[in-house]
């Protein structure tokens, strides 16, 4: 099997045009709702990559566009020993380097920006931490309201969580606190039983509704869009299901080798970097019931349901759905790269899988017998995330004695990169005098009549969080349902003595490997 619907088909372009009819509403209240209540987000692990890359940006981009409370408090936690001028100016210098740097608005958000040292297994530290955030919280009147985002390695989420809730963090409205939240970063365990142990640990101070799970796809535009696309229009549910529907493929393919994480993705391979977590949430999306209303445990239920019938893989024939891939050294648009193998901090005889190819059945009534093939891998020939729908061929083809070709089946691509945007592809006469077909492609771009910024999916979901919304977020049923679907494939594919024999090496900036194609 080719990797579903990558391969570019001879078919014309024709653009939708979007006409917004005046429905009275304020173009503006789409783009941002009413900032939260005041609030303070405690970032632990502030001297990291994810705070300068995507949390800072974003929160700027964010006060930019008008999303934030006010009053706002930045406070960032780290072991590093430097002061608030210098992470002040490493904070500006992440801005620049992201592109979002607005001078004049950052002299006034600089002054949100706060730094503490902290010693992330030391409960006097913590002690020291707590009393800053109450001092700070009594002088700027952010009414007790906190957000802890861990942006620390997931080795330390447990011991900080709880040192949270030790020296009193934790607890909502009592000891001057407002509400309390903790972002957590997937991973989200390694396999059931740690993804068990995460929840039971971090739920010794936290509950539920305080723990937010991010998943930065949840909140991509074109995510979000998926169940728009699906639930507020009549035309497309009746067809969306196995009477209509041939196959879904969710791809999500990088040129990106596994660049300086080596040492989270030794540990880790393609299936708990990308499956375990954005493909699932793909899936759901694509495959779940509506709910009766667009309220976070509504959806959330109904993606459970799709977790729940996700059919066990057959660990003995597990070759029959899965490939597994490790880029070899190659070319990524015309520059050599080095084989995985090569790369910093990887092990010379690494099996760590970079590539993943797997075909998923739903047991339910709607998906009996539609296989989703699902692919994601680090070093092809491009980047792109895309949902897929493979329609059935029309069951007679009444021009059959004028055309000789067979009639391509239509297909919905939802795109959520590089571009954000829909296209359906279906069969028109050509004109003339003949008999002849073509395929015709009409496209819907996301950003077409429109001006509103768009915004990142880290700036969505820590608006979400600020706001309370758990609508983006994982709940604990889904980590484990999925977990409990992958880890017996893990098993079989990390115990095994054929382990080496299950892994396909790719030449980087390929298709993948070759074994694919024996998927069908
Ligand atoms: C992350 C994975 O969650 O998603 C990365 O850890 C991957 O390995 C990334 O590169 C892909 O995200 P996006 O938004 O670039 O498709």
């Amino acid at each position: 099997m080719q990797r579903k619907n990558t391969g570019s088909e001879a078919a014309e372009n024709v653009m939708a045009t979007v006409r917004t009819p005046d429905l009275g509403l304020d173009p503006d209240a789409c783009v941002m709702p009413e900032p939260s209540d005041p609030c303070t987000i405690v970032i632990l692990g502030a001297t990291g990559d994810l705070t300068t890359r995507k949390l800072l940006p974003q929160l700027f981009n964010l006060y930019l566009n008008n999303g934030l409370p006010d009053p706002f408090l930045i406070v960032g936690v780290s072991r590093v020993d430097i002061d608030e001028p210098e992470f002040r100016s490493r904070m500006q210098a992440a801005l620049k380097n992201a592109g979002n740097y607005e001078k004049t608005r950052w002299l006034s958000f600089a002054r949100a920006i706060h730094y503490r040292t902290a010693d992330f297994t030391n409960l006097e530290s913590f002690k020291h931490l707590a009393q800053a955030l109450r001092d700070l919280n009594q002088q700027y009147k952010t009414n007790g309201n906190r957000i802890f985002y861990m942006a620390l390695p997931p080795s330390v989420y447990k011991s900080a969580a709880h040192l949270i809730g030790q020296v009193g963090l934790a607890d909502e409205r009592q000891n001057g606190n407002g509400w309390s939240r903790i972002v957590v970063e997937k991973p989200f365990g390694t396999d059931l039983k740690t993804a068990i142990d995460l929840d039971q640990s971090l739920s010794r101070d936290f509950t539920e509704h305080q723990i937010f799970r991010i998943d930065h796809y949840l909140a991509k535009e074109t995510v979000q869009n998926v169940l728009m696309l699906r639930f507020a229009n009549s035309m497309f549910e009746p067809i969306w299901n196995r009477r209509y529907v041939e196959y879904i493929a969710i791809n999500a393919i990088e040129e990106l080798g596994v660049e300086h994480r080596a040492g989270y993705y030794e540990q880790s391979g393609v299936l708990r970097d990308m499956f375990q977590n954005h493909m699932l949430q793909l899936l759901a999306l694509t495959a779940m019931e509506p709910p009766s209303r667009f309220e976070a445990d509504q959806v959330r239920d109904e993606k459970v349901k799709v977790f729940r019938a996700l059919r066990p893989f057959q660990v003995k024939n597990l070759t029959e759905n899965l490939v597994l891939g490790q880029y070899a050294a190659g070319a990524v648009n015309g520059n050599a790269v080095c084989a995985y193998r090569e790369e910093p901090g990887v092990a010379a005889d690494s099996l760590t899988p970079t590539f993943a190819l797997m075909k998923v059945n739903l047991d339910n009534w709607r998906w009996q017998g539609v296989p989703f093939y699902l692919t994601s891998g680090k070093r092809l020939d491009q980047k792109l995330t895309e949902i897929a729908i493979q329609f059935k061929s029309v069951p007679h083809s009444m021009f059959r004695h004028t055309l000789s070709e067979t009639i391509p089946a239509n297909r919905l691509v939802l795109g959520i990169y590089p571009e954000e945007k829909i296209t359906l592809t279906f069969q028109t006469k050509n004109p003339g005098a003949t008999v002849c077909l073509r395929t015709v492609t009409m496209d819907f771009n996301y950003h077409q009549n429109s001006s509103s910024p768009i915004l990142d999916a880290y700036a969505r979901a820590l608006l979400d969080c600020m706001l309370g919304d758990h609508m983006l977020f994982w709940r604990q049923d889904g980590v484990e349902l999925c977990w409990k679907f992958l880890t017996p494939i893990l098993d079989r594919c990390e115990a095994c003595d054929d382990q080496a024999e299950l892994l396909h090496f790719y030449e980087a900036g390929s298709k993948g490997p070759k074994a694919i194609e024996g998927i069908t």
